[in-house]
């Protein structure tokens, strides 16, 4: 990766924090004081996304003092990407000096009781997918990994709660399964991952979990619920839908991040291998 962000001005693109904002959320970064932007596409590291709601900039400033890099959008395997290319945003912001890493997406809801524009503060994932992700940044495909428990910051996710709650908006903990999309799922399907333990579904985020993990970042990851799977009385779901929607989460993520900013803004790593 070496120079991939040799275009962003050093100085201001240091982060603390670093942020990837998913599907229509790309609004939070408009809250960032003292911004320097550039497309994502321009850092001769990062591919240019072709999905709904995905801007693909890279946004750098403040929060509370605490410097901050988001990335405006992702790329997905349904895009065509290779495993290693999901995860570069996540290398990227690590080389900025971000510890802390705070991934949102868009995803289905499988609860019954869940509301649009909620957000869930994943505890856990159904990799349902299972790509080398972390391929690139060593170890090689063939090499059979430890499993992998605590890959979500329990502290993280705690104040991710109590923060939004203060605010008044509504979150709580769930597991998140990933699939490759690009379809969204059909009736059995949505039953099937109800059954299997999850509680949101969505086509992202699991990768850049997974090589944040082997980066030594504490990792936590809001979900903003779009749409609700009801199986028996289905409603159709587009990206359009979905894109508007998620755009009623960004208060609570907006809420979150700030909280993130001011308690947890100064740098600790969990260990595992910094980048280069
Ligand atoms: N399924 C998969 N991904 C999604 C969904 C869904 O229902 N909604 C938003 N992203």
């Amino acid at each position: 990766m070496a120079g991939a962000w040799a275009k962003l001005p050093d100085r201001e693109c240091r982060a603390a924090i670093g942020v990837v904002l998913g599907t229509g959320l790309g609004a939070v970064a408009d809250t960032v004081a003292d911004q320097v932007a550039i497309a994502a596409a321009d850092t001769g590291w990062l591919c240019r996304s072709t999905a709904t709601g995905h801007a693909g900039r890279i946004v750098c400033g403040t929060l509370a003092g605490i410097p901050v890099a988001i990335l405006q959008g992702r790329v997905h395997g349904y895009e065509g990407f290779a495993p290693e290319a999901l995860g570069r945003g996540v290398e990227l912001l690590a080389a900025l000096g971000a510890t802390t890493l705070l991934l949102t997406n868009a995803s289905g809801g499988l609860r019954p009781d869940m509301r649009a524009g909620e957000v869930v503060i994943v505890s856990d994932h159904l990799d349902l997918v299972r790509r080398p992700w972390a391929e690139a940044i060593g170890g090689g495909a063939s090499a059979v990994r430890p499993c992998a428990t605590r890959l979500y910051d329990e502290a993280l996710a705690a104040d991710a709660i109590a923060s939004a709650r203060e605010a008044g908006l509504p979150a709580r903990r769930g597991v998140y399964a990933f699939l490759s999309g690009p379809s969204y799922e059909t009736r059995s399907e949505y039953r099937m991952l109800r059954a299997a333990g999850a509680d949101v579904v969505g086509m992202s985020t699991v990768p850049e979990v997974v090589v944040a993990h082997r980066l030594g970042l504490r990792v936590v990851v809001c979900s903003v619920v779009t749409n609700v799977a009801r199986p028996d009385a289905p409603d159709r779901t587009d990206a359009e839908d979905v894109c508007h929607m998620a755009a009623s989460g960004a208060a609570t993520v907006t809420a979150i991040l700030h909280a993130l900013a001011t308690t947890h803004g100064l740098p600790r790593r969990t260990g595992g291998t910094p980048p280069a």
